[in-house]
């Protein structure tokens, strides 16, 4: 890891704040002048978590700016590095009111540094049934699946949300892996079409992508968009046109809440969301950073890439195995099928828990046995916003998986008691029809 720099640190001694701020309310009485001092000592352990959770490739120069960038910057956001885009960190309320906005209403994110794309050809479904544990043949029409891109090891590449429009695949995969995500892609795509197959992969660079997640916002964006969205299922897609502005509409998201996340051309994708950031509605959208982004994701149990999965880890160990179908588990055709149709039938060594501990715990943070042998590791942690618990996500040894075993968590050298609880941390309110 590079040592962070200037402008990194700025980033972690405002997360430092926040953090105070929170344990300041948890524990309404603390001495706030003593708790500060306190924490700004053991700071440096902290600069190093925080930097890597917000930046997830090396600097590229210049970094690439969304559709709303002038947006983020007239609404005052802290801006950072992520993954070589210019996005938005939190705004002037701060990453706790946002996060709770988000909860009891509703909040806008620019998710447009992620990447979209379609696949065209008649052998499209085929295709990516080839790269991905995606089962799309039996999948309706403008239905959305989360999925993942396998290595031939049975590691993940990617996670994806892959929806089967009448004519197209349209996907959409992470920042930090777009580059390579696109790369793969191409090269199985010459693989596929040598081998006389048709597939051909748009990229769709000109549109941005905005997530409107809460449980006020099926009635806000009912409302902009000027049709009732409450008989939308979940998981599902709808193409909609605003004044001449062309959306493609899918509810989901990254929150645990029910929501939407609509693509929109980028020449009108600040006029859109300025639409929905003032919609006259009562409730008002607030903008949200990538900072309440991490924290809700991680009280509805959902994984960062990079983080809590990579190529070292299968779907199975990530706690995944949901994602693939009784066809693909029996009939396999991705890559790393054998290894996981093996692990699938005899279990794996390690799994991704959610936990609970006494004091915060970090990513990089070590799981020991009695004996003080590391047997797993902590790749997510925060404290809740909502249940005000110190939450985190790891993977520990399976025969110590299961919910309300105990597990040994090494912080500064100091063990630290953890119990695996079930995910999500909070009640997630997917919109059920
Ligand atoms: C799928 O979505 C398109 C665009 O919104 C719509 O025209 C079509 O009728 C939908 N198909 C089904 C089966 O619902
Ligand atoms: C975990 O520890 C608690 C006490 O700290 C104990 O009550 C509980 O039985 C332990 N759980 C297991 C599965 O050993």
């Amino acid at each position: 890891m590079t040592p962070p720099n200037v402008g990194e640190e700025c980033v972690c001694y405002l997360f430092l704040l926040i953090y105070i701020c929170i344990l300041d309310i948890m524990s309404s009485v603390t001495i706030f002048s003593q708790l500060t001092s306190k924490t700004l000592m053991s700071s440096s352990v902290r600069t190093i978590s925080c930097s890597s959770r917000f930046k997830c490739t090396t600097t590229q120069q210049p970094l690439k700016k969304t559709a709303l960038n002038k947006l983020h910057r007239d609404l005052g956001a802290k801006m950072v590095e992520f993954c070589g885009w210019d996005m938005p960190l939190m705004y002037p309320t701060g990453v706790l009111t946002e996060h709770m906005h988000c909860r009891q209403k509703s909040a806008l994110f620019d998710v447009s540094h992620m990447g979209q794309l379609r696949l065209h050809g008649r052998d499209r479904i085929e295709f990516m049934e080839s790269i991905s544990v995606a089962d799309l043949q039996a999948a309706q029409e403008n239905k959305s699946k989360l999925s993942v891109f396998t290595t031939e090891n049975g590691g993940i590449i990617d996670d994806t949300m892959i929806t089967k429009k009448a004519d197209s695949l349209y996907v959409v995969v992470n920042a930090g892996c777009a580059d390579k995500d696109i790369a793969h892609m191409n090269n199985k795509i010459a693989e596929f079409r040598a081998s006389g197959k048709d597939v051909a992969m748009e990229l769709m660079g000109d549109s941005a992508l905005v997530a409107v997640q809460g449980p006020e916002t099926e009635r806000i964006v009912s409302q902009v968009l000027g049709r009732d969205l409450s008989k939308m299922e979940f998981m599902t897609q709808m193409d909609m046109t605003l004044d001449g502005i062309d959306l493609i509409v899918t509810r989901c998201g990254y929150t645990g809440e029910d929501g939407f996340e609509i693509s929109v051309p980028n020449k009108h994708a600040e006029q859109f969301t300025r639409m929905l950031l003032d919609a006259e509605s009562g409730v008002v959208v607030k903008p949200a950073g990538l900072g309440a982004r991490d924290s809700l994701r991680l009280e509805a149990g959902l994984c960062l890439y990079g983080h809590d999965m990579d190529e070292t880890i299968t779907p199975i160990e990530a706690s995944l195995a949901w994602l693939i179908t009784k066809r693909r588990r029996e009939q396999g055709g991705f890559p790393g099928a054998s290894i996981i149709q093996q692990q699938l039938k005899e279990g794996v060594s390690k799994k991704r828990v959610g936990l609970l501990s006494g004091i915060p715990v970090r990513e990089g943070a070590v799981i020991v046995d009695n004996d003080g042998k590391a047997i797993g590791k902590i790749t997510s942690g925060t404290v809740s916003p909502v249940t005000k618990q110190y939450i985190s996500m790891g993977y520990v040894p399976t025969e110590s998986s299961k919910a309300g075993s105990n597990v040994t968590i090494t912080i500064r050298n100091k063990p630290v008691k953890g119990e695996v609880v079930v995910m999500p941390f909070v009640k997630t309110n997917y919109k059920r029809l």
